[in-house]
């Protein structure tokens, strides 16, 4: 198979490109290189364009020579969007509108990777594909890439029922792996990376949040499950089983990386601004993705140990 996956440069464009590799696919990745990095790629046999995803003409010509779409660019993170907001929504309806128009015209598959975050703060736990999403005010722009992941979403799902363009749609809950940057805000690679250096290990609000994580070859094994079996036009929860509050989370990577660092609490308000909401709990339920053959392997311990070993052969 040849796979076009825009923004595979990134975090989890590098590992499912690296795997597709692997098991004698072609790869044909669209990144713009904004949080992409291209040397991570080097010596593979990936075919790396350098463009945006919201260039029509251009995804279109990538998508009439490959046999499925995989699309992940867009702004990522809670942080960053917030930041950038009037990229990220631009990127997200202009970005996703490309793949679909694509996938349209030549007849293709597109895989459409979606987030937890649109589920917003709706206190439900696990959470399951059809529930409710809950979203906070629009002055609170830490909704913002909620608001961009769920446009997505609906645009796909139009595209689907009105013009039967052939998509499924992925919602990933926190995926942590080697190569995830804490540049952004991601709480696994920033809370590694100091703890390595013996800094300070920030902690938002009381620390009680809770994030359920998986690991990158988990969540790898489930997207190849949604794409191999899953129904068009449907959305599918990708997640792990490690539900972990953030203060225990930052006392058990100080443990595994013997770290001297403090844990310093710091208010929601200090760190991100007024415009700021917080979910203070995410798990998935993963039955619609189990009844496909979908099962995580790895527990939060061996997933931690495998990324503080990458951090540390890479220094
Ligand atoms: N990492 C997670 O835990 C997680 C959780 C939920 C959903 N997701 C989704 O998975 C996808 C990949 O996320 P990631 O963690 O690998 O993030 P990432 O930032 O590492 O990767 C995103 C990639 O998209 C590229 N990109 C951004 N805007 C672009 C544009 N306009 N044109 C072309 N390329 C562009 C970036 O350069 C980068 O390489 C995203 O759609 C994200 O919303 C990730």
């Amino acid at each position: 198979m040849h796979y076009l996956i825009t923004g595979g440069a990134g975090f989890i464009g590098t590992h499912l490109t690296k795997r597709l590799l692997r098991e004698g696919n072609q790869v044909t990745i669209l990144d713009n290189m904004s949080t992409g990095r291209e040397d991570r790629l080097t010596g593979t046999k990936a075919k790396i364009v350098i463009g945006d995803v919201t260039k029509r003409n251009l995804v279109s010509s990538l998508a009439a020579d490959c046999d499925y779409i995989i699309h992940l660019a867009c702004v990522v993170g809670v942080r960053l969007a917030m930041d950038k907001g009037c990229e990220t929504l631009r990127s997200s309806y202009l970005g996703t509108e490309s793949v679909l128009l694509a996938a349209d015209k030549h007849n293709k598959e597109a895989l459409i990777a979606s987030s937890s975050a649109v589920y917003g703060k709706i206190m439900r736990f696990p959470i399951s594909e059809g529930d409710d999403s809950l979203l906070g005010a629009s002055t609170k722009a830490s909704w913002l890439y909620s608001v961009g992941k769920l446009m997505e979403e609906h645009l796909a799902l139009a595209y689907f029922r009105e013009w039967g363009t052939k998509i499924k749609i992925a919602r990933f809950f926190n995926v942590i792996g080697p190569y995830q940057t804490g540049s952004y805000g991601m709480v696994v690679p920033s809370l590694i990376s100091k703890a390595l250096k013996g800094e300070p290990l920030p902690v938002y609000g009381d620390g009680l949040q809770t994030r359920t994580f998986c690991y990158i070859e988990d969540m790898l094994d489930g997207l190849k499950v949604v794409m191999e079996k899953g129904g068009l036009g449907e959305i599918y929860n990708i997640g792990g089983k490690n539900e972990i509050s953030i203060l225990e989370l930052a006392r058990k990577i100080k443990d595994l990386t013997r770290s001297s660092s403090d844990i310093k609490l710091i208010s929601f308000l200090s760190a991100f601004g007024p415009n700021f909401e917080e979910t203070s709990r995410r798990i998935p339920d993963i039955t619609k993705l189990q009844n496909l053959g979908f099962s995580p392997k790895y527990s939060l311990d061996e997933s931690l140990a495998m990324i503080i070993s990458h951090y540390c052969s890479a220094q």
